[in-house]
């Protein structure tokens, strides 16, 4: 799960498809709908799938995966599974040999794709006599020249700084100082840059901290800062009136490309033009090991993969362990992006796990209804629904507003939706009684940070969730009768418009 306002030191973004290696992606040539493996086996069912799941061992994979976080901490000094640290190549590691261990059952595949990360190692805002506490340096920031500190006059910015004649001429060697509004961050930095600033603040329009990404790099990028409304408002004053602000900025950061991989896995067995497909994120921030985001949807994933090898299935399913999620969703992304229009076709609805475990949870099933998304994200939602009401458990609904690796499936026609237990909301005294815990705290209070351990995992929604995952898999593993077919494209543009969010950072 993507967050929006978290100082986020590692920050990748898609190039483009140019492509790394295009691998073959999965289910074009499969022909073999019954591999002679799986021939033997008892066909898909639920209850026997769902029989398999064991807290124990969820647990125990968690551990597994917490040790190879440790392998992040050569270069973060904690453990992490962020792109490009040895934790993520681990757990890549993990996850491949785990699905190759296997046999014969799946197709397994990696997709590389180029990612941009950044990492902010150390900055400082002082303006006037005050060092704003809210002062953010954005994610994907250049440094200050030289990686030094930058004297400057504040100079406002007129308007909303979408457009380079609201760059007044004195801004050679300045700070500018601009609102946030109406166009991305990264494009108010880059016409700063342009007018000669040093460096830029950019702050709220809005109640509230503000941090981001400046998104793609650009060479006319300026160190770039975000801060809250009530910390720019004196500032704000003093400029009106015509007083001087004398401002210091300081960046130590780099911002460079890596290739990263999705993990694809789908088995041999089932129609291969007929998929039902699912997804976690396989890396986490820089700041922790992320064992509930998202290692309980991975390590949910894996342990299915691993018990459905029992059975026989009749239609295709393939997981996909998303990398890059935490940057903005770029694997999902990526993958959605150079999926053919025949091989988009053959993915009858994708199944977003992000997140499964939050200490203090909630059962939140994604409210994707078809009058908003394409036709058959209902009939998910009502099968998440119908799990937990036969169980006697409660549910809420949450918005399906982009945060998550479905979007690009969604904005491309293919049915979506998903459940999760929830990441920096707090939790209603409402809540607290439909599923325990704590009014007043966040549902994961160590999302994004350093103790997102295997102590941050609820065993008992872990379990839970897990067993509805394996009731979505064997479900449309068996049959997708009464779940709509894919629509013909005419409807699948009237999804394209951008959502709220797209992966874990403000861009504008
Ligand atoms: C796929 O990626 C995994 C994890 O990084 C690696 O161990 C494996 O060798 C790769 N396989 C291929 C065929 O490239
Ligand atoms: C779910 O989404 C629909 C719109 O598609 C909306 O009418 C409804 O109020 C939402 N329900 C909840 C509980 O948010
Ligand atoms: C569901 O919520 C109600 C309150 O709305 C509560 O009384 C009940 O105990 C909850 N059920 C479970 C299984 O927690
Ligand atoms: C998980 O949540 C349930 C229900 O709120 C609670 O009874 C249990 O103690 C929690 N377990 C852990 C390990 O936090
Ligand atoms: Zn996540």
């Amino acid at each position: 799960m993507r967050v929006d306002s978290r100082t986020l030191p590692l920050v990748p973004l898609l190039l483009g498809p140019v492509g790394a290696l295009q691998l073959p992606l999965l289910g074009g040539s499969s022909s073999a709908s019954q591999a002679p493996i799986a021939a033997d086996k008892p066909l898909i069912s639920s209850p026997l799938l769902q029989e398999q799941v064991k807290a124990e061992n969820l647990m125990q994979r968690a551990r597994q995966l917490y040790k190879i976080a440790e392998l992040g901490e050569g270069e973060y000094n904690h453990p992490t599974r962020v792109i490009g640290s040895k934790g993520h190549l681990g757990t890549l590691d993990y996850i491949y040999s785990t699905l190759t261990n296997l046999g014969d059952y799946y197709t397994v595949s990696n997709q590389s794709f180029p990612a941009v990360t950044g990492n902010v190692f150390e900055s400082r805002l002082v303006l006037g006599h005050t060092v704003p506490e809210s002062a953010t340096a954005m994610s994907l920031t250049p440094p200050t020249k030289h990686k030094e500190p930058v004297y400057g006059q504040l100079v406002a910015v007129a308007n909303l700084g979408c457009d380079a004649s609201d760059y007044p001429s004195d801004l050679d060697g300045a700070i500018a100082f601009i609102s946030r509004g109406q166009c991305p961050f990264g494009t108010k930095s880059e016409l700063a840059g342009k007018a000669g600033a040093v460096a830029a603040v950019i702050y709220n329009n809005e109640k509230g901290d503000m941090s981001g990404t400046l998104g793609t790099p650009s060479p006319d990028h300026v160190a770039t800062f975000g801060l809250s409304d009530t910390d720019a408002a004196p500032f704000l004053e003093q400029l009106h009136k015509g007083e001087k602000v004398d401002g210091i900025a300081y960046v130590d950061a780099i911002v460079e490309s890596i290739s990263t991989t999705n993990i694809i896995a789908q088995t041999t067995g089932g129609d291969p033009d007929n998929c039902v497909m699912l997804g976690g994120h396989s890396d986490s921030v820089g700041e922790g090991p992320g064992i509930n985001d998202d290692g309980s949807g991975s390590l949910t994933l894996l342990e299915l993969a691993t018990l459905l090898t029992e059975f026989r299935v009749n239609n295709c399913v393939r997981f996909a362990w998303w990398a890059a999620e935490e940057e903005g969703l770029l694997g999902s992304d990526y993958y959605v992006s150079v999926l053919t229009a025949a091989e988009n076709k053959k993915i009858r609805l994708f199944m977003d796990y992000d997140m499964l475990a939050s200490p203090n949870f909630a059962y939140q099933v994604y409210n994707a209804t078809n009058a908003l998304n394409p036709v058959g994200s209902e009939e998910l939602r009502d099968l998440y629904v119908e799990f937990y009401e036969a169980h006697d458990l409660n549910y809420t609904f949450i918005p399906f507003d982009g945060r998550s690796d479905y979007d690009a499936f969604i904005r491309n026609g293919i049915p979506g939706g998903g459940i999760a237990t929830g990441a920096e909301g707090v939790k209603t005294v409402t809540e607290q009684g439909m599923f325990g815990g704590v009014a007043g705290e966040w549902y994961d209070p160590c999302y994004h940070q350093l103790c997102d351990t295997v102590a941050n995992l609820n065993l008992t929604a872990w379990e839970w969730n897990t067993k509805l995952v394996a009731h979505s898999i064997a479900t449309y593993a068996k049959s997708f009768d009464g779940f709509p077919k894919r629509v013909e494209e005419t409807s699948i543009s009237s999804f394209a418009e951008e959502p709220k969010y797209h992966g874990p950072f403000l861009r504008q």
